[in-house]
């Protein structure tokens, strides 16, 4: 499981010769919620580096062998992201110095006082754990103006396709009129008694047949054209009236290529109000949540389902919920579902950014989302969006007029 956005644990490496020493090192790094890697000499702590990353490393400066300052010059190279602290005799202060000078975080002086050295190894941590977290931000701003691009992208072929797309049809459609009657004609000239007409109107007829298919194609390919387009970034995102069967409806297409052969689609649309939303916005809502109940079925021979639901709430609120008879989700990563890169899908195959994109576009027309899941059973997502009331002015002209039509 893929989970950077749940806090790392944080390893420390502990690196000294005294067993007694290493071992309260080991205490209070553990005391701290954090793991302590414990190593006796800068051999072991160099193989240990192979398989662990550290958040922090308590090195010894006097060691046999090969210096907790040597050690801490490797380091600084192998682990760059790595806090040290360096623990040297009292009153060696050119050691600490040199230690700093080195990029050590901090610098101990034997024998020190325990919280002492907990609140060193607190700052050391809290920063280790900053730049973790900066770093995250950062890979999420890109990958998010990567799906922005994307979607830019994706609108501006739409649009490139549709103009050559437009003259296709329209010329097949002239094409559809016009051979039948050529053909009628052709009949009529014959009047059944040349062999050669009659042949040719059989064979424009054939002609007629393969332009309704090639019209069909043609056809499909505008019904994609406008779900993408659905989807899409248009530059100008607009909010207007959005009727949540269409919407739905635009995303089941879309995920038709992942549930087919996976599972029946049951609609239970009841009345719903029309929202106040960007339709592009709410599809990419639904089109994850359908993708993800499609994904989260287990391939094991059963009928399974996706069963979608639009009604009205309580409190007169637009409700839609997609629930599926998959896996279900382990309690544990309820919590993390809607923080962005949370995934359990391979690495390529999921971002982990679909629920959070979700939740974000939810918020950002007042709405919200939660889940409910039954491990092995399956999992329901369920949001809310507040419904379109029209403004009062329009209620009470439109009052007005039906008092004056009346
Ligand atoms: N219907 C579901 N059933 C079981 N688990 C689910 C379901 N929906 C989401 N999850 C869990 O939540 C995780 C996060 O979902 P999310 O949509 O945010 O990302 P993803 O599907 O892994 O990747 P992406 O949507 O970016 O392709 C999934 O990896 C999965 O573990
Ligand atoms: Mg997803």
């Amino acid at each position: 499981m893929r989970t950077p956005a749940s806090p790392a644990p944080a390893h420390v490496l502990v690196l000294d010769d005294e067993p007694s020493l290493r071992t309260l090192l080991g205490f209070i790094v553990q005391r701290m919620g954090a793991i302590p890697i414990e190593a006796p000499d800068a051999a072991t702590a160099r193989q240990l580096a192979a398989k662990h990353t550290f958040a922090c490393a308590l090195l010894d400066k006097n060691m046999p062998g090969e210096s907790g300052l040597a050690f801490l010059k490797w380091l600084r190279v192998a682990q760059p992201g790595c806090n040290a602290i360096v623990v040297t005799a009292y009153g060696n202060m050119d050691a600490a110095v040199e230690a700093l000078r080195l990029g050590a975080f901090d610098f101990l002086l034997k024998p020190f006082e325990v919280d002492t050295l907990e609140h060193r190894l607190k700052l050391a941590l809290e920063q280790w754990h900053m730049r973790q977290e900066r770093e995250r931000m950062q890979a999420m701003l890109v990958q998010a103006d990567r799906l922005a691009s994307l979607g830019v992208l994706a609108a501006g072929v739409v649009h490139e396709v549709n103009t050559p797309l437009a003259y296709i049809l329209s010329n097949l459609d002239w094409l559809d009129e016009e051979l039948p009657s050529l053909g009628k004609a052709l009949e009529k000239q014959s009047g059944g008694e040349s062999r050669e007409l009659t042949a040719l109107a059989g064979r424009l007829k054939a002609v007629a047949s393969t332009l309704r298919d090639i019209r069909e194609g043609a056809e499909r390919v505008r019904h994609i054209a406008r779900d993408v387009k659905a989807f899409a970034r248009d530059s100008d995102d607009e909010s207007v009236l959005v009727d949540l069967r269409e919407v739905l409806d635009a995303a089941l297409k879309m995920a038709l290529v992942h549930i087919r052969y996976r599972a029946r689609v049951v609609r239970d649309y009841r009345e719903v109000p029309m929202v106040q939303a960007n339709e592009a916005r709410l599809a990419q809502v639904f089109l994850n949540l359908v993708v993800n109940a499609a994904q989260a079925l287990p391939e094991d021979g059963k009928e399974h389902e996706i069963r979608v639901r639009l009604w009205t709430g309580p409190t007169g609120e637009a409700c839609a919920e997609v629930t599926d008879t998959g896996m279900g989700i382990p309690p544990e990563h309820m919590p993390h579902l809607f923080q962005p890169f949370f995934t359990t899908k391979p690495s390529g195959e999921g971002t982990g950014l679909g629920l959070f994109i979700c939740k974000s576009i939810v918020e950002s027309f007042e709405g919200s989302i939660s889940v409910e899941s039954q491990p092995g059973k399956g999992s329901t997502f369920r949001l809310s969006l507040p419904p379109h009331v029209r403004d009062a002015s329009t209620t009470s002209a439109l009052a007005q007029l039906t008092a004056v039509a009346s």
